[in-house]
């Protein structure tokens, strides 16, 4: 079968057909897919029925899968998937749905501001891979902005003041816009900030991209409150409309997005209900700016 793709609707994302994510890939199958990913930056697939190991099997059959190594609150023996896959699920180890004061639970709604995955590593994300196994009755969007669009709608003044522009990226600082303060000394330690170029250009494209998250603090050489307060207006300028897709969940769905290009966020859903959803993610090439590993 051939591996098609459909552009869904006048946004940038695009549907997949003609693919069995559960079997092998062929080796044109999967550089068809990279090329859908380098076109439309983000991918969805219906009807896949994966298990863990296939999830991950086609993972690895796209690049080296980036473990969740304490990214989240979860204490190592909290862990309900191991570390290939991050867990952004809304269930502890035995399946139970967090309470509502679960500190796991309000450290993880920070997924609902917009960001890209990884950006607070020094080596941030390739691509993530998400796969629903179980979602709620209504509610759990997830949200995709397109990073390219972003950048090309910028005025020519504001594309040269970003340009070289280096942020320092941090759970930390996307967890105070929520009003969650209260990290321990490790976890202050762990979350330190790391460096990102605020532009990147794709390495088999050429295309720039705004790379921007909630998870940014401060811009180098800027003070804080007014690097703060331009990247809450070059996010806003990134976030309207036109460049957005609003992916609703159907069990089944895998949603590939490239973090390199796109901004994400999750959307509300009823507290009590579970919503299983498994995360595999590629590593990056490296740094985006030299620092310390
Ligand atoms: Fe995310």
């Amino acid at each position: 079968m051939f591996v098609t793709t459909r552009q869904i609707g006048p946004c940038f994302a695009a549907e997949v057909d003609g693919v069995d994510l559960t079997k092998p890939l062929s080796e044109e199958e999967i550089a068809a897919i990279h090329d859908g990913m380098n076109r439309h930056a983000v991918l969805v697939f219906h009807d896949q029925p994966l298990t863990d190991e296939q999830q991950l099997a086609y993972t690895r059959s796209l690049g080296e899968i980036e473990h969740a190594i304490g990214t989240s609150l979860r204490a190592p023996d909290e862990y309900r998937l191991p570390t290939t896959f991050a867990d952004v699920s809304n269930l502890d180890k035995n399946n139970r749905v967090y309470a509502r004061d679960d500190r796991r639970r309000l450290f993880a709604i920070g997924n609902r501001l917009w960001h890209s995955d990884s950006s607070f590593k020094v080596v941030p994300a390739k691509y993530s891979l998400l796969h629903a196994r179980s979602i709620p009755s209504r509610g759990g969007n997830t949200e995709f902005a397109d990073m390219r669009a972003a950048y090309d709608a910028l005025d020519a003044e504001t594309k040269v003041e970003v340009e070289d522009l280096i942020c320092e990226h941090s759970q930390i600082f996307s967890r105070q816009q929520l009003g969650f303060f209260d990290f321990t000394e490790e976890e202050k330690e762990r979350f330190k900030p790391v460096r990102q170029r605020l532009v990147r250009t794709h390495p088999a494209t050429g295309r720039k991209s705004l790379y921007l998250a909630s998870h940014a603090g401060g811009i180098v050489g800027w003070p804080v409150p007014e690097a703060r307060a331009f990247l809450r207006d070059l996010i806003e300028h990134a976030t309207q409309r036109q460049f957005v897709y609003a992916h609703k969940w159907r069990v089944g769905d895998l949603v590939m997005w490239d973090n390199r290009q796109t901004m994400h966020r999750a959307r509300p859903f009823p507290v009590e209900e579970p919503r299983d959803v498994r995360r595999t993610t590629l590593v990056g090439d490296g740094p985006t700016v030299a620092q310390a590993v």
